[in-house]
């Protein structure tokens, strides 16, 4: 069975890359999961603010206009003012490019055009094969418009692929007005491959301490509604690689991925659950049902069901939205 796909260039042995989490935060855990069957892995991110930037414009971003800057920089947990994080990240991409025969794609994670530039640099000499940008930015101000804030993702995007020459994903968030014209505009700035979708951290109130918590909350399948949503929509329109990612857990997610247009996948939340074998039975259960509906190749079934051949997506979409309203009974 060929399981080969190519995502922004990259050669994979099969469309499983295990996504940036405490699973790729240490080499041994990568270790383990490139022995279980993993064809790539995102390393756990690095913070722009863990970076030593010489132009402080994260500062002058996050902070212009704070009455006070002394209880702003307050927000931050303490591991984001030091440097030695972004040095013993490059260590480690180092030991691991020696050790590891799979891809190791790089995490950038941060919302400003200073500061990335010259750490790109060295993800780059220090042999990442490719660099993921996570560009996640709250817009509270509610005197910045929709351009704008897209203005800044292109800005973040394009400061990077400026100074390397490797490929170069986005992980967006399905949250733009115009999701679609999104990712054309983050193509046209040089994006190869865009990741359908990040995952926000869930907002909930503590009512025993009285007070605001940030979570982050495992997935399911059903989570993977949107991103079989846009993976669909965007199959063959622009000239990048799309990664279908939330809510992937079973070979199921990886076929209904392929076949709404995505070339890889991204697991985190399966693998935390069940562990790192949990790649090689999903491989195996992959592989059988290919084999009992007479596929050959993950190629074969590259957005089968997307909405290529569709001559007016938009109406389509309307139409079957209309149906299951109004044909639901109970
Ligand atoms: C504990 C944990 C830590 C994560 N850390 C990062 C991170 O450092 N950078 C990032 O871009 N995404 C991070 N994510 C998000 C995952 O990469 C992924 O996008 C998200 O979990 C959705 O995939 P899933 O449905 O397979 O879990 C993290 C997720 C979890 C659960």
């Amino acid at each position: 069975m060929d399981l080969t796909t190519t995502y922004m260039g990259l050669k994979l042995k099969n469309p499983i890359i295990v996504g940036a989490s405490p699973l790729t935060a240490s080499f041994e855990s990568i270790q383990k999961l490139e022995e279980s069957g993993a064809a790539a892995v995102v390393l756990h991110s690095i913070f722009e603010e863990q970076i030593n930037h010489e132009t402080h414009e994260l500062d002058h971003f996050l902070f212009k206009g704070s009455e006070d800057y002394a209880e702003a920089l307050g927000y931050f947990p303490e591991v984001t003012l030091s440097n030695l994080e972004s040095e013993h990240y490059l260590d480690e991409i180092k030991k691991l490019k020696e050790n590891i025969s799979i891809p190791i794609i790089a995490s950038l994670n941060g919302v400003s055009r200073g500061g990335w530039q010259e750490y790109a640099k060295k993800l780059e000499s220090a042999g990442v094969d490719a660099i993921e940008l996570n560009i996640t930015y709250i817009p509270t101000d509610i005197d910045k418009d929709a351009r704008e804030i897209e203005q800044l993702y292109i800005d973040a995007l394009t400061v990077v692929r400026e100074h390397v020459s490797i490929p170069i994903a986005v992980k967006m968030n399905a949250f733009f007005s115009a999701p679609a014209q999104m990712a054309k505009k983050l193509t046209d700035a040089g994006a190869n491959a865009l990741v359908l979708f990040d995952r926000p951290v869930h907002v909930d109130i503590d009512l025993e301490n009285l007070n605001s918590v940030q979570t982050i909350n495992p997935t399911r399948s059903n989570d993977l509604s949107e991103t079989l949503r846009w993976s669909a929509i965007l199959y063959n329109k622009l000239d990048v690689s799309l990664c279908a990612s939330t809510g992937v857990s079973t070979h199921e997610d990886i076929l209904k991925s392929m076949m709404s247009g995505a070339d890889a996948v991204q697991m985190v939340s399966a693998i935390l659950k069940y562990g790192e074998a949990h790649i090689t039975t999903v491989l195996e259960n992959l592989v059988a049902w290919m084999e009992e509906k007479e596929y050959v190749s993950i190629e074969q079934m590259k957005g089968s069901i997307s909405l290529h051949h569709t001559s007016n997506p938009a109406a389509y979409e309307r139409a079957n939205y209309m149906r299951v309203l109004t044909d639901y009974r109970y």
